[in-house]
């Protein structure tokens, strides 16, 4: 195969991309991430201060971009994200407790609607663990709610869109030695022995020095998949675009049959929310495929 969603599909996966409404009219940029992925996740579109800019009134504009550019040329959703700390409204950030969380399940309850049967995987929780070696929660407005605050969205999500695969999503969970990745296995394990509906685990693998890249990422996606839930590396980026350690992560992937795919977090370096100078990507700022996108392509 000749493109990386083609080659992902011999093997019954997927390979995505982050897309930006705003950067629709691109055709530079429009051309390489059609050829190329099958597989969408909106980078900002979908998230709440996006969704619900004022409380109970939705706006799914440049959702509805990110959507139908991707439907009407042939690729799958991925939506990201509906319940976070992270670029939460003003009106929500200022809430706490039962009103919060009363917020919260009405959020979801609402964009789930509008997307209904048409969401391939949400995030329906995404960075609800600390870094650091507590392995616990993070702190945030929404822990505050109280510690089910992350089953709950689970459930509301399942009744909201029972066709969604619904997804855990994470960052720094990738190393199967670090502290916050054996914090989320135990919510996962807990959740699948309680029937709590999750479905599938993201990891975001945003590797850098300080986050590096460790082959035991593989033990870990097997150990994830061991219990049940579908995995897949959702928002990849690898600062100084290693085309070894490109290799390594798809190959990781391969390795597991329950991975269902790779999504990398923008489309050329200069599209990444790291600057183009830390050249994480596949594409460099003028379209040309890197020695990372023939890595890749070899590897899938
Ligand atoms: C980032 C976007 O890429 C930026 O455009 C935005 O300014 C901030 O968020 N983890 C996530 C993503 O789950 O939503 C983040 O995306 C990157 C880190």
């Amino acid at each position: 195969a000749s493109t990386l969603g083609a080659a992902a599909a011999q093997s019954g996966r997927y390979f995505g991309t982050a897309i930006a409404a705003g950067k629709l009219g691109d055709s530079a940029y429009t051309t390489i991430a059609n050829r190329e992925f099958n597989m969408v996740t909106p980078e900002n579109e979908m998230k709440i201060d996006a969704t619900e800019p004022n409380r109970n009134q939705f706006n799914f504009t440049n959702g509805d971009r990110v959507y139908n550019w991707a439907v009407q040329n042939g690729k799958r959703v991925r939506g990201h994200t509906l319940a976070w700390h992270n670029q939460q409204p003003g009106w929500m950030q200022s809430l706490s407790g039962s009103d919060l969380r009363s917020a919260m399940i009405n959020h979801i309850n609402g964009v789930m609607a509008h997307y209904k049967g048409k969401i391939a995987y949400w995030d329906v929780v995404n960075e609800a663990y600390a870094d650091g070696n507590s392995g616990g929660r993070r702190d945030s407005n929404l822990q505050r709610t109280g510690n089910d605050w992350i089953e709950v969205a689970f459930r509301t999500a399942r009744a909201a869109d029972p066709a969604a695969k619904l997804c855990y999503n994470d960052y720094n969970i990738e190393n199967w030695t670090w502290a916050k990745t054996q914090g989320v296995y135990n919510m996962v394990k807990d959740f699948k022995s309680r029937g709590v509906p999750i479905d599938c685990v993201g990891f975001q693998s945003h590797f850098n020095s300080n986050s590096a890249y460790n082959s035991n990422f593989r033990t870990t996606l097997q150990n994830f998949a061991a219990l049940g839930v579908d995995v897949a590396i959702t928002e990849l980026d690898v600062q100084g675009g290693s085309a070894s350690t490109y290799a390594s992560i798809t190959n990781d992937c391969l390795a597991v049959s329950r991975c269902v795919g790779i999504t990398v977090w923008g489309v050329r370096d200069s599209d990444s929310w790291l600057g183009a100078n830390t050249s994480p990507l596949l594409f460099d700022s003028s379209g040309n495929k890197k020695a990372a996108y023939t890595s890749v392509l070899n590897a899938l």
